[in-house]
């Protein structure tokens, strides 16, 4: 695990989007795993305004979303395509055939989930993945549990992450109850994982996923045993933990 000391949020971005940048320059069909959330905005803004001045070329790469909200078609406004295409695919020239989100408008959950697994599987699997950290510790939207769930699945949110992904909606009884996310397995055998984080409210879950056991009822904990894990953290995020 390396961990990555950032000014703050600017510095943050900056610093995950040098990252995904040489990725994508080393290798320009590189599969990126994505992940929406307040955290990677900037990342995605820096990478845009790179990829303007010229300095990126995105018209290999494949991308592969971490989740989607079940019952959200992609045109809804608040669905991750939407989110994605707003913040980042839009501005690139990235191809349309070359996206890939969970389906969130197919409400049959095992076709949906086996789908994606199927997908993840035919692109070669992740060469990087970009990951945020939800207050409950999780990743994508892999929620505490008793078990890692290796594949694709469909998952209930915790109370705490419906209240954290309230302010994308009108009220609370908006946000979806379920959403479609890929497994843990994938996320580890991507060849490498970048999770950004910052804010001090995020400190103590950080401090409980990166410098406490690995377990379950901690998802992103499991990032401790990726041979290639980058951490970003601004100062406030990382003040926890003790280095
Ligand atoms: C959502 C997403 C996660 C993301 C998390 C944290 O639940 N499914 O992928 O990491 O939110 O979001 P934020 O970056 O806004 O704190």
């Amino acid at each position: 695990m390396k961990i990555i000391r950032a000014k703050d949020y600017k510095d943050m971005s900056r610093k995950a989007a040098n990252i995904i940048s040489a990725q994508v320059i080393m290798k320009p069909d590189a599969v990126l795993g994505l992940a929406t959330g307040g955290t990677p905005v900037g990342t995605y803004a820096q990478l845009v305004e790179w990829h303007k001045k010229g300095d990126i070329d995105f018209s290999g790469v494949t991308t592969i979303n971490l989740d989607e909200y079940r019952g959200l078609p992609r045109g809804h406004k608040q669905s991750y395509w939407h989110f994605m295409q707003v913040h980042f695919f839009q501005h690139i020239n990235i191809r349309e055939d070359h996206i890939f989100v969970p389906d969130g408008s197919n409400l049959d959950k095992e076709e949906a989930c086996l789908e994606y697994d199927r997908i993840i599987q035919r692109v070669g699997g992740i060469d990087l993945q970009l990951l945020g950290i939800g207050m409950d510790g999780h990743i994508g939207f892999n929620e505490p549990g008793e078990v890692f769930k290796l594949g694709t699945h469909c998952v209930t949110l915790t109370e705490s992450t419906i209240e954290a992904n309230m302010r994308f909606f009108h009220n609370r009884e908006d946000v979806p109850r379920q959403a479609y996310t890929m497994g843990i397995q994938a996320i580890m055998q991507a060849g490498k994982v970048l999770m950004i984080v910052n804010g001090e409210h995020k400190a103590q879950i950080i401090q409980r996923a990166f410098a406490g056991v690995v377990t379950p009822k901690i998802p992103a904990s499991i990032l401790q045993l990726h041979p290639n894990f980058i951490l970003i953290g601004d100062e406030a995020a990382l003040s926890k933990m003790d280095m």
